[in-house]
This record gives structure tokens, C-alpha cells and sequence, in this order.
């Protein structure tokens, strides 16, 4: 089996490698090719990746390539794992936002619309170039913002699903909570990509026991901590938000807090430099420590697990993942790209049913799956008009003043990555 990374060279690699080596009996990976533009970080990277591999008694190859066709070549899953203007773009749509007294995220918001329109003609064209090397390959996007790059994909027509793990990182907590093994809990997942309400835990599997209301009763307090929302306000819901509803359930005082600190951007670039230093150490054979104060806690175990499935492994049979809704909630378009448990096998992931969603959770649903249309749209046809549709549809922008002010300076920080502009 032969597997590609576009984006090879992130710090984040390691993650995935130590993933690849220790789960090899899922998903037996012979060749393993990282492809990245950065040739200096790619051969840090690599060099690591191999000690990985080799110290876990791991055969597989790992080739390190800036060759993009060659790398997608006869793969079989292909995952991206790619981020348009590096950590430099991301600093920016952190920070130009705030100016309008709007969040400034990289997925969320006003930023997370310049990475879309950033993103989405770079992925579409390395997903054009992976089905003429391989039409049956799998694509599997972790390339943020994911819903709406999942989005993109399948809208052309492209074998992909988009993951996150937000989903495995609450399976992996609750669990731990719980005192039970991780495949013991099922989530009732529910949302779209980085805007989901855990509506139940199951014990055992999607028709287990629902364990939420205990869950909240005994660890609401650990729950809420781990969030930052106040514990009354999980009681009064009595399910439980992912992290980012905080940029819309406590929004002012988010923004307070963004102004007030260096950005994620900043902080993410500092470790990276410390990373890629430690990379370079010839003595470590192990992803380190440090890997773990970045975002991506079990995201090599997500990934695994889906390709796994995906690729005719031992991958779990239902995973959370990010596809067509095809009338999953029917208050959203067939075409929407949500974030649900789904049914996952060689022939791609099938939502599984799910019950009738309060509206106090549709309906901030149904607003943002309209904006990530408009985003969709500014993405693929460009133009001003475009991006301020997409602001003004979006409710943390919402006001036209403000959708004024941040189309201008979304462009104008945006304009090299942007072949309209
Ligand atoms: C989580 C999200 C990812 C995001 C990451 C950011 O893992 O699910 O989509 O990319 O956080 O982490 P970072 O360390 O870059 O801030
Ligand atoms: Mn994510």
C-alpha cells in the first residue's frame, strides 16, 4: 500500500508517522511518500520520520519528494495536510479581523474565509493531478477550512472525506472520564466541521446507552474546564459544544482575550522553529513531547482509522467524518458537507441517521452552511462582491459596515494568493 502526504514537511508528520508505525497492523503501509515545496524542512522531517519507522521495527519505506505527480503516483490514499502561505497567512487572519472587533481565527470567521479562498484552487488542482495518476485513489482532507474544502472536492466530483479531531479527541476524554475504553464510546456528533454539539454518548456503539447526563452530572465541571464555557450554561443545554462555539457562545470576550495576547500564529511558529530544531537531532527517534502542545492530539489515530476503512484495513466500521449531508439534516441543502458519524467502508463514508437536531443548534447550522456556500462560491469565481456576500451571510461578521471593512482588508492582505485580486 502506498500512501501520500501533500504537505509532507509539516511539524505535525511525526504525529502521523508514530500513527502509521504503531497501528501498522490496521493499515500495512509499504511506501510512504512525503511531498512538500520547503526542501529544507522536508529532509528535517524525513530523516525523523525514518527513525520513527525504523525504531518501531517498521519496514516501510518513506521517500521525501517536492515532485508532486511522482509522489501521487499509484498512491492509494492521498491525504493533505497543506497550509497556503504558511504560518505568515495565518498570523494575518488572526490579527486584520480584531481590527474590526470580529474573532480572529484561522478557521472561524472572517480569517477562516481568507484561508478558504486561499486554499480551495491549490486543492483542486493537486486533486485533479491525484485522479489522473490514480482515479480510484482515496483523498482525505485535513486541509483546513475542511468543511468547505470538502466541499470543493466532492463538488468536483473527487473521491475525498475531510476529517478533524475534534471528535476523537472528546471520544478520547469522555473515555477517559468514563473509565472505559475509547471503542466503547459513540458519539452523537452533530454539526458541521468545527461547529458541533455532542448531542449524546453511547456505550457500545450507535444504538448504546446514552451516558451524557451522568457524564455531566459527575465531570461537568472538568467538561466545561477543558472548554472554557461557565458549567451553568452545559447544564442548561445538556450537551456538549466543541471548543470553537466559545468564538460564538462567548464572542466579546473572546475578542478581548485575542487582543490582549500574541496570536496562535505566533506561538505556533516559535515551537515550530523549536521542533524543527529538535528534528534535526539525529538522536530522536520518537514524535517529541513538545508535538503536543499543537492542536492535533489524535489526529494520526483519526487518520489511520479512516484509511484504514477506506482502503480495505481494520478501520472502525463508524467514524466521524465530514461529507454530503444527501438529506442527513434536513434543514440543510443535500449538497452541504456536515460533520457526522458516518458508515465507513471501500465505498466511501454514508451518514448515518440522525435524530431531529433543537433548533437552538440548526439554526446557527443552517446560517453557517449558507456561508460556507458564498465562501465555496468566492473561493472558486473570486471577485469583492463575492467575498462581502460571504461576510455579510456569515454571524460573526453579519453587520455591512463590517463585511465593508474586512472584504478590503482581506484582499489586501490576501493579494498575492489570490489570482483575481
Ligand atoms: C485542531 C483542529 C485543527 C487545527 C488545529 C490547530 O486540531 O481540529 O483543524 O488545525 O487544532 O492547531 P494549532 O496547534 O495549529 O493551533
Ligand atoms: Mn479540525
Amino acid at each position: 500500500m502506498k500512501l501520500t502526504v501533500v504537505g509532507g514537511g509539516s511539524t505535525y508528520t511525526p504525529e502521523l508517522v508514530d500513527g502509521f508505525a504503531r497501528l501498522r497492523d490496521a493499515l500495512p503501509v509499504e511506501e510512504l511518500v512525503l511531498v512538500d515545496p520547503a526542501a529544507d524542512r522536508l529532509e528535517l522531517v524525513g530523516g525523523l520520520a525514518r527513525r520513527i519507522f525504523s525504531r518501531q521495527g517498521h519496514d516501510g519505506r518513506i521517500v521525501t519528494t517536492s515532485d508532486l505527480d511522482a509522489a501521487v503516483d499509484g498512491a492509494d490514499a492521498v491525504l493533505l495536510q497543506l497550509r497556503v502561505g504558511g504560518q505568515a497567512a495565518r498570523q494575518q487572519d488572526e490579527t486584520w479581523p480584531l481590527e474590526c472587533g470580529c474573532v480572529g481565527q484561522e478557521t472561524t470567521g472572517a480569517g477562516g474565509l481568507a484561508k478558504a479562498l486561499r486554499t480551495v484552487p491549490v486543492v483542486l488542482d493537486i486533486a485533479e493531478r491525484v485522479r489522473r495518476a490514480n482515479p480510484d485513489a482515496w483523498i482525505i482532507d485535513f486541509t483546513n477550512p475542511v468543511g468547505i474544502v470538502t466541499r470543493a472536492l466532492l463538488r468536483a466530483g473527487h473521491r475525498a472525506v475531510g476529517l478533524c479531531n475534534v471528535a476523537i479527541g472528546l471520544q478520547r476524554k469522555f473515555a477517559a472520564l468514563l473509565g472505559v475504553a475509547p471503542a466503547e464510546v459513540h458519539l452523537d456528533h452533530v454539526g458541521l466541521n468545527h461547529l458541533t454539539w455532542e448531542t449524546a454518548v453511547r456505550l457500545g456503539g450507535p444504538g448504546g446507552e446514552d451516558v451524557l447526563p451522568r457524564l455531566l452530572a459527575e465531570h461537568g465541571d472538568a467538561v466545561a474546564a477543558d472548554l472554557r464555557l461557565p458549567r451553568p450554561l452545559l447544564d442548561r443545554l445538556g450537551v456538549v459544544p466543541s471548543y470553537y462555539l466559545r468564538y460564538y457562545y462567548a464572542h466579546d470576550e473572546v475578542v478581548d482575550e485575542l487582543r490582549a495576547k500574541p496570536s496562535r500564529a505566533a506561538e505556533v511558529a516559535a515551537m515550530e522553529r523549536q521542533l524543527l530544531d529538535m528534528y534535526g537531532d539525529p538522536a530522536l527517534d520518537e514524535k517529541p513531547a513538545l508535538l503536543a502542545k499543537r492542536g492535533g492530539a489524535y489526529y494520526s489515530e483519526a487518520a489511520v482509522d479512516l484509511a484504514a476503512a477506506l482502503l480495505g484495513g481494520a478501520g472502525s466500521p463508524y467514524q466521524v467524518v465530514n461529507t454530503y449531508n444527501r438529506g442527513t439534516l434536513p434543514f440543510l441543502p443535500d449538497d452541504a458537507v456536515i460533520e457526522v458519524p458516518a458508515s465507513v467502508g471501500a465505498e466511501g463514508a454514508v451518514p448515518l441517521p440522525v435524530a431531529p437536531v433543537d433548533p437552538l443548534y440548526a439554526g446557527l447550522t443552517a446560517n453557517v452552511a449558507a456561508y460556507e456556500d458564498l465562501a465555496l462560491d468566492a473561493a472558486l469565481h473570486g471577485g469583492r462582491d463575492r467575498v462581502f456576500r460571504a461576510l455579510l451571510a456569515h454571524p460573526l461578521v453579519g453587520q455591512y459596515g463590517h463585511a465593508e471593512r474586512l472584504t478590503d482588508r482581506l484582499i489586501a492582505h490576501n493579494r498575492e494568493h489570490l489570482a483575481w485580486a
